[in-house]
């Protein structure tokens, strides 16, 4: 793994495990990919100012959030099908984010169910992310299970209400249900590594991996040629049914795929303990704009009220602290430990979080400061260099 020294070094591995379908619904955007480029781009344009001669000979960036105390400003974001990177990916995720003292949340499009999990994780923090299913007595039983495994922090995806369209998905024949053609079979057959010991090893133990928290009786392989109406995603989600959701929920209750303002405050509103300014990854909608660019509205409007997080676009440390310093107190990772997970399984994400977790303590260093809150309350030191973003931090 000595060879594997970025981000993009993981993503290379991984490109060359996966079949093309499953490397690139990982790594792809949406249409055209602005907004994926626009990310980059966003995050690129942002620069820190160091403090110089501060006399640290230390950094600690352990953080508070919702009231537990996590090693980093880190949380391995939820995404869909992660045990389809490697054999049980997601109890390895939970297992790799423990190891670096970061949550990990669960989503519900995950192949394994979050029994597995807990079972396989007994020590991580463990987070659910909820699609809400068109039958609500079903996501209600589901959510049952999540509290009976220990899982206090519920993540509601707000900036889904409908399928996305991925071209690229459609051409590589990448599809759930998976129906198969001659291009995507030939695409498995030529990643050996990536048959046997994933496909494989399913096929052998518990048969065709399928979304492992569909109830018993929809439940279907990937290749089953219709999802039941009833766990259809309810793409008629509103504030209302949000509300009722937080009102039934004990624990933690965080909205996730938050970028105005507004909409922070119906969050707060509705009593939700957190937001995620995100654009999921740059996945769902090709005209977004960056998170980078509505943080600082953002955090200012409702940063006093609930816990901004933030995601998309993260490939380096610098990219976390330029979040933290546009008022996010923690940041997700979707696609990095993905690339681990697909380069090395649970060694390759222990990996990929601690290089990170590196690159921030290095970065924070360099910047003068021994902690990441403290750089998260300076941030004045934050430098936008578009106008846009200039024009908003006014
Ligand atoms: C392969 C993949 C699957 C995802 N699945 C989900 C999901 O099931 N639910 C969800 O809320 N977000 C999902 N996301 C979005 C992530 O939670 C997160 O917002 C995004 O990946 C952050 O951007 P990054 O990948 O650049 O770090 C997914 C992202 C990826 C890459």
């Amino acid at each position: 793994m000595s060879v594997l020294l970025n981000a993009d070094d993981f993503r290379q591995r991984a490109r060359r495990i996966l079949p093309r379908g499953l490397f690139e619904y990982i790594d792809r955007g949406t249409e055209d990919e602005t907004a994926l480029r626009k990310l980059r781009e966003s995050l690129d344009a942002i620069t820190l100012r160091p403090s110089a001669l501060t006399g640290h000979d230390w950094r600690d960036l352990k953080t508070q959030l919702f009231g537990t105390t996590i090693a980093a400003p880190l949380i391995v974001a939820p995404t869909a099908l992660a045990g389809l990177v490697s054999y049980d990916g997601e109890a390895k995720l939970a297992r790799a984010a423990a190891t670096a003292g970061i949550p990990f949340c669960v989503s519900t499009q995950s192949v394994t169910t979050i029994e597995s999990i807990r079972r396989g994780a007994p020590g991580a923090i463990l987070w659910f992310q909820l699609y809400v299913w068109r039958d609500r007595s079903l996501t209600e039983q589901l959510l049952k299970r999540v509290a009976a495994c220990d899982c206090d922090c519920l993540v509601i995806t707000a900036d889904t209400p409908l399928s996305p369209n991925r071209e690229y998905n459609r051409r590589n024949g990448f599809s759930i249900p998976f129906s198969p053609t001659v291009r995507n079979i030939v695409d498995m057959a030529t990643h050996p590594r990536w048959l046997l010991g994933v496909m494989g090893r399913y096929l052998a133990t518990e048969g065709m991996p399928t979304y492992g928290h569909y109830p018993s009786e929809f439940r279907g392989a990937i290749t089953r040629p219709s999802v039941a109406d009833a766990v259809r995603l309810e793409h008629r989600l509103n504030w209302d049914d949000v509300r009722r959701l937080r009102d039934s929920w004990q624990g933690t209750f965080i909205v996730k795929g938050i970028l105005t303002a507004e909409d922070a405050e119906m969050a707060a509103d509705i009593g939700a303990d957190g937001i995620v300014v995100s654009t999921h990854g740059g996945r769902n909608l090709d005209c977004l704009p960056t998170p980078a660019s509505c943080l600082p509205k953002i955090s200012r409007a409702v940063g006093a009220r609930l816990t901004v997080l933030a995601d998309s676009g993260v490939r380096r440390g610098t990219d976390v602290l330029k979040y933290l310093s546009l008022g996010a107190e923690s940041v997700q990772l979707g696609r990095l430990p993905l690339w681990g997970l697909a380069a090395h399984g649970e060694k390759g994400a222990v990996a990929m979080l601690q290089m990170i977790i590196r690159e921030i303590d290095t970065a924070l260093g360099f910047l003068g400061f021994c902690n990441a809150g403290s750089l998260r309350t300076a941030q004045p030191l934050t430098d936008c260099c578009s106008s846009a973003e200039r024009q908003l931090r006014q």
